[in-house]
């Protein structure tokens, strides 16, 4: 099925209608439930200490149909890959071959897999005719292998680099560019990063879906930053894309398949998704920062730019099961209303059991250590003295001096100021933070490293900074970012007593 005909850009409607719009209100934030507490802070101060003990003989479970990047190195604690960024023309279901960038000639990319606590080593090519760099999206690693290009000098074209890092948290990453990264991202520089861990939920299946959306005109990725639309509310396509491609996936579920876990992950460049499965409850079990202490029942999630959620479902005999983005389009009276597109289906092929896998839950949550400190950040799109766009924060584009300097294990409360219409998916490298209200005055179960600013909301976090360094703090939506949404907060290394 081709989605491409009626998908409206979101930008002809931010305009128009806000009630209908994705991710317009916070009206489509996951359904925490209220009596819900949750409270684990992030386990380990990955500066102080990323040892961790692992059973040895752990296998990584099996994610279906997936590229998998081959570990070319034989001791159990090292993954080593290869990985190479170069120009093609795939077939992405839209008619012609699409000129296009890939990372080991797929999009997405291949699935970089690791356990916890293990050191992974990718030995990366630049076979592009431009500089990238590749930032591990949510990684709590060191900030000279995190991909900034405020830090490390670009892999030029033709160049090679070698990211070297210890995975110190389990969860859903990414994987993409950080150097004109509105352009290379929507050309398909963008894989899943995977990091197992013994103690997850056992289930039958893993399944990685990263939904994105692509603007494509005549049989080509229509030009970047053409008017004024894209600069302002960030590129929105006009197909979906889903795993790469612009069909829908049918799969046959194996025989035997009960539950499963889908790992969702938004690399779009400007598109909140809204999905649900078939109408039917999915448990969350996991977003951005790992696990969840205590998994809950979601009937529609919203996923901003950059976030994931991993969600059980159960594989039901009967009939084909659907995962649904739900998408505001024009109707034949020229009004936004929101439709359906299908963007997963799985239809089983025997008999499945009905019963859940069991769970292992390694929920004792820790209470969350009180703010020490408080921070206010304000994005805000102005005219600049050229008269043209540019994004700030807290009154700046392209902020060079750090917004904040924290000292190693401060928790910091943030307020994120938004008062203008426009979306704003604020993500930070290298730390993890909760999102006590969504806007609409909600608390957001989990770990996050990225949360979307509603238009003319205020957000607020709690930020643990437990990884020294100096890191990015931008907002998500590519282009904004490009135009001057772009900051660095620095974390100081621990002081020895
Ligand atoms: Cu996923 Cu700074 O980015
Ligand atoms: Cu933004």
């Amino acid at each position: 099925m081709m989605v491409n005909v009626r998908l409206l850009r979101a930008s002809a409607l931010t305009a128009v209608v806000c009630g209908f719009v994705v991710g317009c209100s916070g009206t489509s934030e996951p359904e925490a439930p209220s009596a819900v507490v949750i409270v684990d802070a992030p386990d380990m101060a990955v500066g102080a200490d990323a040892s961790v003990d692992m059973a040895p003989q752990f296998e990584l479970p099996v994610v279906a149909d997936w590229p998998v990047l081959e570990d070319k190195n034989p001791a159990p604690d090292v993954v080593e890959v290869e990985l190479e960024a170069a120009e093609v023309e795939l077939d992405i279901g839209a008619g012609s071959p699409i000129k296009m960038m890939a990372y080991n000639g797929v999009v997405p990319g291949p699935l970089l897999q690791a356990k916890r606590g293990d050191k992974v080593i990718v030995h990366f090519k630049n076979s592009l005719k431009s500089a990238t760099t590749i930032h591990w999206h949510g990684l709590r690693i060191s900030d000279q292998m995190d991909g900034s290009p405020r830090i490390q000098r670009p892999v030029g074209a033709g160049e090679r680099f070698d990211y070297e890092f210890t995975v110190p948290d389990a969860g859903t990453f990414w994987y993409h560019p950080h150097v004109r990264a509105n352009e290379q991202v929507e050309l398909g520089l963008y894989g899943p990063l995977i990091v197992h861990d013994p103690k997850d939920p056992v289930v039958e299946l893993e399944r990685v879906i990263m939904v994105d959306d692509i603007l494509l005109s005549e049989a080509a990725v229509a030009p970047f930053m053409q008017g004024h639309m894209e600069a302002m509310h960030g590129r929105t396509g006009n197909n979906l894309l889903i795993n790469g491609q612009t069909k829908t996936p049918a799969l046959s579920a194996q025989q035997g398949v009960g539950v499963e876990r889908w790992r969702i992950i938004n690399p779009a460049n400007a598109r909140t998704f809204e999905v649900s499965f078939d109408g039917a409850p999915m448990r969350v079990v996991a977003t951005d920062g790992g696990v969840l202490p205590q998994p809950y029942e979601a009937t529609r999630l919203s996923l901003a730019v950059g976030q994931r959620y991993d969600v059980e479902v159960l594989v039901r005999p009967e009939q084909p099961q659907q995962l649904w983005a739900h998408i505001p389009v024009l109707n034949d009276q020229n009004e936004v209303v929101e439709a359906p597109f299908e963007l997963y289906r799985v239809t089983p092929s025997a008999a499945v059991s009905e019963q859940a896998a069991p769970l292992h839950w390694d929920g004792e949550p820790s209470p969350t250590p009180l703010p020490t400190r408080y921070e206010e950040y304000v994005f805000e799109g102005k005219e600049n003295v050229f008269g043209s766009l540019e994004w700030t924060i807290n009154g700046q584009a392209h902020r060079t001096e750090p917004l904040s300097t924290f000292g190693f294990g401060e928790v910091v409360a943030m307020t994120l100021v938004n008062t203008q219409g426009q979306e704003h998916p604020f993500h930070l490298h290298g730390q993890f933070f909760r999102i006590i209200d969504d806007g609409a005055g909600r608390l957001v179960p989990g770990l996050k490293d990225t949360v979307l600013v509603p238009g003319n909301a205020k957000v607020r976090i709690v930020a643990y900074m437990n990884n020294p360094g100096r890191w990015m703090a931008h907002c998500h939506i590519l282009e904004h970012a490009e135009l001057g949404m772009m900051s660095e907060i620095v974390v100081e290394p621990p002081t020895s007593p």
